[in-house]
């Protein structure tokens, strides 16, 4: 049986920084609130009309395809992970393709919408396609523009404050070196809690999962109960209510957060039989720096074993593991044979973990 590795890795952020300073002429919230409840300082926001969430995806492949020492097109396969896709379809995917220059068609492009884990769920799709040998070069590019659909009024600042733009990528490649390359992954989901953190309208709901779940009418979700055909999808009414961004029960979710990540990275260790004393390098996703804080802490590890740096770019979800990832190695803080694990937790819900041999 074949091993898969990460054979290159890059990211890219967009050069326009926002600070908490910026967000504060915007909606009533502060530099203090958002540092102390977040650790974030400043993020970044892709500009608009020149870059896109498949143009940022494709940036970061450009330097993970350099790295791994291949050209565009000896790709054999693409998996996109995002939640702030280019279109509601077609996926991020063809669109990176097209903008890397890949001219052969046989290959295949994936979206896939696991939000904040989405690249772990990537990696695991990734290294199942290439241990049965199926796929030499394939490319995961996790990336999200965020900063085009967040509710930028008072109402929305719990959710705005946090997020930022960003991709991240990595090509995984077949090693037979047992030395290296990605140990297990693991993956979870429950679907009890899928509106605490969601961006539910535009959408074909029309208002039944929350009439199901008691949370309220069609007409208090953007509907108009009269109309039979067509016409729910966007509603005048979604617009005026400012329902058209997406919406979190953010107490409820970090506390599932810090209880899952802990969870889902122990599973992993098990699964290898090695202990978060032979952890290297603990890749967060970049939720919160208080709740990376807290796993830190239920995991026993130093600060140099952690690799945060929400503090700069914010919350890039499905960009987030790849783009500190990246960081890291750059920075010299990832040596060879060194285990990383990567874990991850998020709207859905669904959270995964990774371990890898570097
Ligand atoms: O990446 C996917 C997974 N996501 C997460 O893991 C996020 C998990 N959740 C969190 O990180 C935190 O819950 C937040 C940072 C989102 C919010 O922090 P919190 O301490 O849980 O605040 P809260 O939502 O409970 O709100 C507390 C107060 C409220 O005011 P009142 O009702 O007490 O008067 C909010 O209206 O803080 C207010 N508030 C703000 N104030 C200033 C909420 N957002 C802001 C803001 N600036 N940006």
């Amino acid at each position: 049986m074949l091993r898969s590795k990460i054979g290159g890795i890059g990211y890219y952020v967009p050069e326009q920084i926002a600070t908490n300073d910026d967000l504060t002429k915007l909606m009533d919230t502060s530099d203090e609130w958002i540092q102390e409840r977040t650790g974030i300082k400043e993020r970044r926001y892709g500009k608009k009309h020149d870059e896109t969430t498949a143009t940022m995806g494709t940036a970061a492949a450009r330097i993970a395809i350099e790295r791994a020492g291949i050209t565009p097109n000896e790709i054999d396969f693409i998996i996109f992970a995002t939640l702030s896709p280019d279109y509601y379809f077609p996926g991020s995917g063809v669109l990176l393709q097209r903008e890397l220059g890949i001219t052969k068609t046989e290959i295949g492009a994936l979206d896939i919408r696991n939000q904040c884990s989405g690249f772990i769920y990537g990696l695991s799709i990734a290294d199942q396609f290439v241990r049965t040998g199926m796929y030499k070069n394939v490319l995961l590019v996790g990336s999200e523009m965020h900063s085009m659909g967040l509710d930028y009024s008072t109402p929305g600042r719990n959710v705005t404050v946090i997020f930022g733009d960003g991709a991240g990528a990595v090509v995984v490649q077949p090693t037979e070196n047992e030395e290296e390359g990605i140990l297990t992954t693991k993956l979870h989901s429950d679907g009890t809690y899928a509106e605490k953190l969601a961006f539910i309208s535009p959408g074909s709901h029309g208002g039944y999962h929350a009439k199901k779940l008691g949370l309220g009418t069609e007409e208090d979700f953007g509907f108009d109960k009269e109309i039979e055909f067509g016409e729910i999808f966007t509603t005048q009414k979604m617009m005026d209510e400012r329902q058209l961004y997406p919406q979190m029960e953010g107490q409820f979710v970090f506390k599932l957060a810090v209880t899952k990540f802990p969870e889902v990275i122990n599973e992993a260790l098990d699964d290898v039989g090695l202990k978060t004393s032979d952890i290297d390098m603990l890749i967060p996703h970049q939720a919160n720096l208080r709740i990376s804080q807290f796993v830190q802490r239920r995991l026993g590890l130093e600060d140099h074993q952690v690799h945060n740096n929400i503090m700069k770019y914010g919350n890039t979800t499905a960009a987030s593991i790849p783009i500190a990832l990246c960081e890291a190695i750059d920075e010299g803080k990832v040596k060879k044979g060194d285990l990383v694990c990567l874990a991850a937790f998020g709207s859905g819900f669904t959270w995964g973990s990774a371990l890898l041999r570097w």
